[in-house]
């Protein structure tokens, strides 16, 4: 089934997600929640090694769709209020379970919703720009989908409690000096940053990688059980691995 909401392409070793409700601000709409949960699963199954995630027009993401909200919160019964709040945690989780490196993009807006999102990538650029801010509890409600366990995790309980209790603005150079970002672009240049971070770890071997993004996982969720040594020796065979240590090794010779 294609996507009306967000554009996907994984034909090459640089995937791109874009949401791409641009006359909304890419508000996340009950429709681009569920487009979002099977691109993960597309990106998931594809032949890409890493994927940049952003935003058509002037903003990465304006946060939950306020229609959407709207209608949750005037749901006739629990199950369904259940269901909608739900789907921006499945959404996160997705998203945050792509097996291949994400890096996001952001510029213009990132709001709620959208910092969830962009939380549950592993890389993030920003323009200088960028505004960000958490209001949801100016609306009432606390900040779900996953935001306040994985806010806590990037930039710790006393940034996260200011931030989501007091729904202020903050900036991309606030956000880098709380490591939420990893790096700060010019205006009109993130995307492109964020392509070529994701181009040098594309042209890394991707078993490694891999190994390297799911065990970081598994440290966050508390199970860091992995034997580093058996680990380490999965990849000794892994073809690309080999070419790579060659190549390596070949130029660090010809160097000395
Ligand atoms: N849900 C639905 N539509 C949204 C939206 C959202 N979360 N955020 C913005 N839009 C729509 C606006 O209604 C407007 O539509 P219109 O052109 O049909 O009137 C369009 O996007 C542009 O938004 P606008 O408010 O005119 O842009 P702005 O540059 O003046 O302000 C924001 C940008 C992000 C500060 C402002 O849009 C905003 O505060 N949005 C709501 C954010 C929010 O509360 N999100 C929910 C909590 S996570």
């Amino acid at each position: 089934m294609p996507f009306s909401n967000l554009v996907l392409d994984t034909s090459h070793d640089v995937a791109t997600l874009t949401l791409n409700r641009p006359d909304s601000l890419n508000a996340l709409s009950t429709d681009l929640l569920k487009e979002l949960i099977r691109a993960a699963d597309v990106i998931g199954g594809s032949g890409a090694r890493t994927v940049v995630v952003s935003g058509a027009g002037r903003a990465f993401c304006a946060g939950v769709d306020i229609a959407m909200l709207s209608e949750a919160i005037g749901a006739s019964n629990e199950d369904e209020q259940y269901a909608a709040f739900e789907l921006g945690s499945k959404m996160a989780d997705a998203i945050e379970s792509i097996p291949q490196v994400t890096v996001a993009s952001l510029h213009g807006y990132v709001v709620g919703g959208g910092i969830v999102l962009a939380a549950a990538c592993d890389l993030r650029v920003a323009e200088q720009d960028t505004v960000f801010s958490i209001p949801e509890i100016d609306l009432g409600i606390p900040l779900a989908w996953g935001g306040i366990e994985r806010l806590v995790r990037e930039i710790g309980p006393a940034m996260t409690k200011e931030l989501v209790m007091t729904c202020r603005r903050f900036t991309a150079q606030e956000a880098k000096a709380a490591r939420f970002i990893n790096e700060i672009a010019e205006p009109g240049e993130a995307f492109g940053r964020a392509h070529q971070i994701a181009s040098t770890i594309a042209s890394k071997p991707s078993l490694p990688i891999r190994v390297t993004k799911a065990h970081v996982a598994e440290i966050l969720s508390g199970d860091a059980t992995r034997d580093d040594a058996a680990t380490a020796m999965t990849t000794l065979d892994d073809p690309g691995s080999v070419s790579a240590r060659e190549t390596y090794l070949t130029q660090l010779s010809e160097r000395s």
